[in-house]
């Protein structure tokens, strides 16, 4: 079912969500299940639990190969509970974000360039990869949603910080 998205301004996307406890459950099924169709229907490379206004640590992401962005890799389509990320080397990498949470709006958030990344895929089996470039942004911004962090709030930058119809005008850049 698709769900409402929460948008910028609502206090339940500040929060810092909750570890789940019992993943192997219909409810965690559900949840899932109705956070694919809303990422889909809105074109998302991910979603993250609370921006349906659910405060648990569940992030999905994936972005296809997609001939109008060749410069973005594809990132597979990835369920994670309670996951956690650590920095493998302090470089920083900046790149375009955008948010379903922040619609109509893009801008450039630095980012760890590579991470180490691990959680719990609904199975209970356990997710572990080390990964760089956008798939580390992807899993970043996601966990970020997690902490109650929205990607204005990284923006070093407001230069680079605008409305997407502007920034790249006659384009049909996705919010994200
Ligand atoms: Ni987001």
């Amino acid at each position: 079912m698709i769900r409402d998205v929460l948008r910028m301004g609502d206090p339940r996307l500040l929060a810092r969500s909750r570890e789940v406890e019992r993943f192997d459950s219909p409810e965690i099924a559900a949840l899932l299940a109705d956070m694919l169709d809303t990422m889909r229907a809105q074109n998302g490379a991910g979603l993250a639990a609370p921006q349906i206004g659910v405060d648990l640590r569940v992030v999905i992401f994936g972005v296809e190969r997609n001939p109008r962005y060749p410069d973005v890799d594809p990132v597979p389509y990835t369920e994670i509970i309670n996951p956690v990320i650590t920095p493998l080397s302090d470089a920083m990498e900046e790149g375009w974000e955008g948010c379903l949470s922040v619609p109509g709006l893009r801008g450039v958030v630095p980012r760890h360039a590579r991470i180490h990344y691990r959680g719990l895929d609904p199975r209970g089996r356990v997710i572990d990869r080390e990964v760089e470039g956008f798939h580390a942004r992807v899993v970043q911004h996601e966990c970020d949603h997690l902490d109650g962090i929205l990607y204005p709030m990284r923006v070093r930058d407001f230069s680079r910080f605008g409305f997407t119809d502007v920034l790249f005008p006659g384009t049909d850049v996705p919010d994200e």
